[in-house]
């Protein structure tokens, strides 16, 4: 989605604008742009498509300056073009911008009004016009103060001036925005992660902030223009590369890091020694939690699904989940027992974000489930909880989504012994079980042949089903939503039992049908629906654990078996062959697997 860079300095700075641009372009856009002063003026060199694209146009331009902002646009206004493409500039004003301006359509017709020209369809466009129109009757502090306040919407903002030429001016609504601090320059970047390469001392903008950013000096404003004062903080040093090495694509990679990662994760919140759980700043006593709400976006969404079950089984929790798209506009009743969730990779998705905040405005107790321990969500919550995968750079969230339910699985254990649900021996085992997922894991990755072979039937099929009941049934969305993804073919995901009720109707001769299986409670029943879906001319891949009893059935298509371990661990194992599966079919496809169309892998607009 959409990105933002831009630096002050004394010396030549396009280059590194460029090359900051392409650590944001993991998070999936359509175009890119820069605009710098040279000679005075304000100039732009934009383009639809890729960073390199624009890197060439900015060399066959000879476009140079000691301050520009960059940006990546994600199409919300208007469609993907050059012209579309930020920033968006007057003579005198130029802007980036993530986020969407719900009341442009107004801002526009007045400014047109006035006798402003526009060039694009977007809704950033006003703001450039509105900054040059305030400024021919204010001083610079109070026109940002004035335009901030005639902007509905959200926004992170990244403002150069033709009169202020060493000056770059950062606001944010909603969307995240952070400062850098350099040797004689300065930098802006929607967030760290882009500013990582130029420095790791940072500061972070709080809702309605501005800040003036100078090559040597940065100051911070609130919405009124009153002065407000910064801790600058040290960026954490994560040492998992970035390279996809010897992979074609990072989603390879990442699906064959999941071992690794699960270890790593494990090893941060398990005492080998005395066989527990570390959670050390945990802030509540347990018996002021009587509920809990998981709340997530996505593949982060389905990871509080599969833990839904595991809060039941093992909590006397109350226990809830909503999409944080829905969560945020529902009539909600806060209670002060319960414990709100709030689960993301990125840390920066705008719902989970906007839902976390109605909950800090409600003074809920409030916990975050990220990969980015420097992001939005894990500042604004009272308990972060990392899941310790490294960087996931591929838009579809593989190692990321076992490191979120390992996360919950662990926090539900903690709070199980804590309520005294389950007794120490169970607690123990369940810990011991943790210590040899790693390794399961691993062996779990080996399955490619099948899945290759698999993948086949899957592209050229106009649609197909993924089924599973219990804690399968949420791994059955998230397989489903992977193929989609990934390999633009139609997935549904469905409660195996309910079939029946509906959309055992789509069946029909040779449909490509995954049935999760594993031998835990519901594998019986599982099964009687495979048969169901076999007897209308389903092609079954069937994912089960190994064992030695057979499974009674001879029409299974293609069968892949996991590792055995106890039954709440299934749902890391037979997630693993639904990624490849996806993969795969978008590899034969030759899709863009890293980059998926029409998807961004950090969504900072709702
Ligand atoms: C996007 C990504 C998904 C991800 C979702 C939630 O849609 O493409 O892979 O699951 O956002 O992201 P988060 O960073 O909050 O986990």
């Amino acid at each position: 989605m959409c990105g933002i860079v831009g630096i002050t300095s004394n010396k030549e700075v396009t280059t590194r604008i460029v090359n900051s641009l392409k650590k944001l372009e993991y998070r999936g856009y359509d175009s890119a742009g820069i605009a710098t002063l040279n000679d005075g003026f304000i100039k732009e060199v934009k383009c639809e498509g890729r960073v390199e694209v624009l890197e060439k146009n900015i060399t066959s331009s000879n476009l140079q300056g000691e301050i520009a902002i960059g940006h990546v646009r994600w199409a919300t206004h208007g469609r993907p073009s050059t012209i579309n493409a930020h920033p968006h500039s007057s003579e005198t004003v130029s802007v980036v911008h993530n986020g969407i301006i719900e009341n442009s359509t107004i801002l526009k017709k007045i400014l047109e009004k006035k006798g402003y020209n526009f060039k694009s369809q977007t809704d950033t466009e006003v703001i450039a016009h509105l900054i040059t129109d305030y400024l021919k009757k204010n001083n610079l502090k109070n026109t940002i103060i004035k335009v901030l306040k005639k902007l509905h919407g959200s926004f992170a903002l990244g403002i150069i001036f033709k009169d202020y030429p060493d000056l770059i001016v950062g606001a944010r609504r909603g969307s995240p925005l952070a400062v850098g601090y350099g040797p004689n320059e300065n930098y802006l970047g929607s967030d760290s992660y882009a500013l990582k390469s130029m420095t790791n001392k940072v500061s972070y903008l709080n809702d309605g902030e501005f800040c003036l950013i100078k090559d040597n000096q940065v100051e911070f404003f609130d919405t009124n223009g009153i002065k407000v004062n910064k801790k600058i903080l040290n960026l954490s040093q994560d040492n998992q590369d970035n390279d996809k090495g010897d992979y074609k694509h990072f989603m390879a990679k990442e699906i064959d890091e999941q071992p690794t990662t699960i270890k790593n994760c494990v090893n941060e919140y398990i005492d080998k020694i005395n066989k527990q759980i570390n959670i050390y700043n945990f802030p509540w006593k347990i018996n002021q939690i009587n509920s809990i709400v998981l709340i997530g976006c996505g593949t982060a969404y389905h990871s509080c699904l599969v833990a839904k079950y595991w809060f039941e089984e093992y909590t006397s929790l109350d226990v809830s989940i909503d999409i944080a798209s829905e969560f945020r506009y529902r009539k909600l009743k806060f209670k002060s027992d319960c414990l709100y969730v709030f689960v993301s990779q990125s840390g920066e998705t705008a719902d989970t974000y906007a839902a976390l905040d109605i909950c800090k405005k409600n003074k809920m107790k409030t916990c975050s489930i990220v990969n980015v321990i420097e992001s939005s969500i894990a500042r604004d919550s009272n308990l972060v909880l990392p899941i310790h995968c490294g960087p996931e750079i591929g838009v579809a969230s593989t190692k990321a989504f076992l490191g979120q339910m390992l996360v919950l699985y662990i926090l539900c254990l903690k709070l199980s012994f804590d309520q005294k649900i389950i007794t120490k021996k169970i607690y123990q085992e369940k810990i011991k079980n943790l210590l040899s997922l790693s390794n399961l894991c691993k062996k779990t990755l080996l399955t490619d042949n099948k899945i290759q072979k698999a993948s086949k039937e899957f592209i050229k099929a106009k649609g197909s089903m993924f089924l599973g009941r219990g804690y399968s049934f949420p791994i059955a969305l998230e397989g489903a939503l992977k193929l989609k993804e990934l390999a633009y073919v139609h997935a549904e995901g469905y409660p195996a039992g309910e079939m029946k009720h509906g959309p055992l109707a789509l069946i029909e001769e040779g449909m490509p049908v995954v049935v999760l299986a594993p031998r835990d409670n519901h594998y019986k029943k599982t099964i009687s629906n495979m048969q169901e879906v076999i007897a209308r001319g389903a092609k079954v891949l069937l994912v089960t654990n190994k064992s030695k009893d057979e499974i009674q059935s001879e029409n299974i298509w293609e069968k892949i078996e996991v590792e055995n371990l106890t039954e709440d661990l299934f749902p890391f194992l037979i997630t693993v062959p639904l990624q490849k599966l996806a993969y795969y079919s978008a590899l034969q496809n030759g899709y863009d697997i890293d980059k998926p169309r029409n998807l961004a892998k950090s969504v900072t607009v709702e």
